[in-house]
């Protein structure tokens, strides 16, 4: 997409995943990148990956290891990368973490962490680079889930942190349009990435099967999908047929919705 040549983009989560694959996918489209993670390692294995969808001499791939719920952090990380490589015409939220149980079974400090990393980590990293945006507009991805349009059980602290990056999305895209900036939110179902091994340790076998009901998706469609939505500055994407399916069924019967889900844990837990 000759849209993305020589644009530079920022990436929350850029070692893993959907923004690991949204990082290939901009770079083979001669975008350059500064992908940011904790983990320095993953980093530099990610750099090295992305260096093969490299199309032009002149592109580059910077790895800046910050944590994007520490404000004071990531602060001095980011404003370091503006002053070096210039302001962001595309900046992307998706790092994250995921976390599936029963409530009772989430301790606090857990509950902190998820809200800590999804919401803050996305607001912190959007707070770092508007101020330099603002002067010339650009672009920002939010990457949310299925699980923040709807209410799933095992979901109440990943899903109330994505519900609430759908509602901040809802009240910045409004603020953002008049300075010349464009925002996405995007809200897959699953997709399969590393995120999955984490959840697996946890799941309750009832809501694994309630979950199948949305599909799997790869993070390579995942990131065609909001490379397209940001090439047309659409507000709202919902990959996969399914998902999209299951969201228009929710938003027109609520009630059906609820209905069925319990029905569905009602069985998976007879077949326990
Ligand atoms: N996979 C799914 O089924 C699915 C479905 C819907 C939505 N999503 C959302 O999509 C986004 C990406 O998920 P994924 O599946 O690609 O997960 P993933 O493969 O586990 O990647 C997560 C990325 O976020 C980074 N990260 C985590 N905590 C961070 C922190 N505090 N500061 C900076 N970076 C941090 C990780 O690197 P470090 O650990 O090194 O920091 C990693 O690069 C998440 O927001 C997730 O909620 C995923």
């Amino acid at each position: 997409m000759a849209y993305f040549s020589n644009k530079l983009a920022f990436i929350t989560g850029g070692s893993s995943g959907i923004g690991l694959a949204l990082a290939r996918k901009l770079f083979s489209y001669g975008a350059n990148l500064i992908i940011i993670a904790r983990n320095s390692a993953k980093l530099e294995d990610a750099r090295r990956d992305i260096e093969q969808f490299r199309v032009s001499s002149g592109q580059f791939i910077r790895c800046l290891s910050a944590d994007v719920s520490s404000s004071a952090d990531l602060s001095h990380v980011i404003q370091q990368a503006i002053k070096e490589f210039g302001t962001p015409d595309i900046l992307i939220n998706s790092a994250g973490i995921i976390s599936c149980d029963y409530f009772g079974n989430i301790s606090s400090d857990s509950f902190d962490a998820v809200m800590k990393i999804n919401l803050y980590g996305t607001r912190n990293m959007i707070a770092e680079v508007l101020p330099a945006m603002k002067k010339r507009g650009g672009h920002i991805v939010i990457i949310s889930s299925a699980a923040g349009l709807m209410g799933m059980c095992g979901y109440t602290a990943y899903g109330t942190s994505k519900f609430a990056l759908v509602g901040f999305a809802e009240c910045l895209r409004g603020e953002l349009k008049q300075q010349g900036i464009h925002l996405t939110i995007v809200c897959p179902p699953e997709v399969d990435t590393p995120m999955l091994l984490d959840e697996m340790k946890t799941i309750p076998s009832e809501i694994r099967i309630l979950k199948n009901m949305s599909g799997q998706l790869k993070p390579e469609f995942v990131a065609a999908q909001v490379l397209r939505a940001v090439a047309r500055k659409k507000f709202m994407v919902v990959p996969g047929f399914r998902a999209k399916w299951l969201w228009y069924t929710q938003r027109l019967t609520p009630a059906l919705f609820r209905f069925s889900s319990d029905m569905i844990i009602k069985w998976g837990l007879r077949r326990k």
